[in-house]
C-alpha cells in the first residue's frame, strides 16, 4: 500500500528532516511511527499524500506520488495533521466534515448521513453547527478525524491521533481504529496506543530509520527506548 524508498527531504531553511528513509506498509497493516520530537515523523507523513515532495521514491496504492496521480491518491489517503489548526479551515463543523464527502460526489442526503455517522463515531455528534475555532484542542482533533472518516479511505495517516484527547476519548479512538479495515500509519508518543493498535513499529531518529520490528519487542527494549528519547 505504501512504498517509500531512499526518501530525503530538506526544509527551505536548510534543516535535513529526512535522510534515506525506506518504508513498506502492506495492505491492512497498521504501523506505528515512533521517535522523539524532531525525529521526522510529521515530515514523513506529509510525504504520503504529496503535501511535501522530497528526493526519492514514494508509491501509494501502487501509484507513483506524482502530479498526475495526486488527486486519486488524496481521495483514498486520509491524513490527520498533528496540529488540528493546520487542518480545519471551514466555518462550521458540518462543512469541515462534509468537505471530503462532497468532493467524492455523494448526494446531499448521503453527505448528511455520513457526516452524522462520522461525528457520532468520534463522540462529537450534534456539533454540526459549531465553529471549529471555538472547540478545544481535543475536540478539534476529533473533528479532524471525522473529516477523514467521512469517506472510505483505504489508507489513514494519523499524526499523534490521541494527543489532546481525554482518557475516555483515547480509549474510544483505539477501539474505533481497531475496527477499521484501512491500512494505517500512526505517528505517536502514546506507546500504549501503538502497542494496542500496531503489530509493527518503525523508529525514526534524526530523519533516518533506526529500527523496525514488532511493536512489543521494541517497546520492551527499555535501553533502546531511552537511547532514542522515548
Ligand atoms: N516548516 C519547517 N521548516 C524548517 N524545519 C522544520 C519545519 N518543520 C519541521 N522542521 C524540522 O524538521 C525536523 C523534523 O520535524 P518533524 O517532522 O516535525 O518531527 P516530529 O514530527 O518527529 O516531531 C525537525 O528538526 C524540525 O525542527
Ligand atoms: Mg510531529
Amino acid at each position: 500500500m505504501i512504498e517509500v524508498e531512499g526518501l530525503s527531504f530538506r526544509y527551505p531553511d536548510g534543516t535535513l528532516a529526512l535522510e534515506g528513509v525506506d518504508l513498506l506498509v502492506r495492505e491492512g497493516e497498521r504501523v506505528a511511527l515512533l521517535g522523539s520530537n524532531g525525529a521526522g515523523k510529521s515530515t514523513l507523513m506529509l510525504h504520503l499524500n504529496g503535501l511535501l515532495r522530497g528526493n526519492g521514491r514514494v508509491r501509494v496504492l501502487g501509484l507513483e506520488l506524482a502530479e498526475r496521480n495526486l488527486a486519486q491518491i488524496r481521495q483514498q489517503v486520509g491524513l490527520v495533521f498533528q496540529t488540528p489548526d493546520d487542518q480545519l479551515f471551514m466555518p462550521t463543523v458540518f462543512d469541515e466534515v462534509a468537505f471530503a464527502a462532497v468532493n467524492a460526489g455523494y448526494s446531499q442526503d448521503e453527505v448528511r448521513r455520513r457526516v452524522a455517522t462520522a461525528l457520532a463515531t468520534v463522540g462529537m455528534g450534534g456539533t454540526e453547527a459549531k465553529q471549529p475555532v471555538n472547540l478545544s484542542v481535543g475536540q478539534k482533533k476529533r473533528v479532524a478525524l471525522a473529516s477523514v472518516l467521512v469517506t472510505d479511505n483505504r489508507v489513514l495517516v494519523l499524526d499523534e491521533p490521541s494527543a489532546g484527547l481525554d482518557p475516555a476519548g483515547r480509549r474510544s479512538l483505539i477501539a474505533l481504529l481497531r475496527g477499521l479495515p484501512a491500512t494505517m500509519v500512526i505517528a505517536t508518543h502514546d506507546l500504549a496506543l501503538a502497542e494496542a493498535l500496531c503489530e509493527r513499529a518503525v523508529v525514526l531518529r534524526n530523519g533516518s530509520i533506526l529500527r523496525t520490528g514488532k511493536t512489543t519487542e521494541i517497546l520492551t527494549d527499555e535501553a533502546f527506548l531511552r537511547a532514542c528519547g522515548l
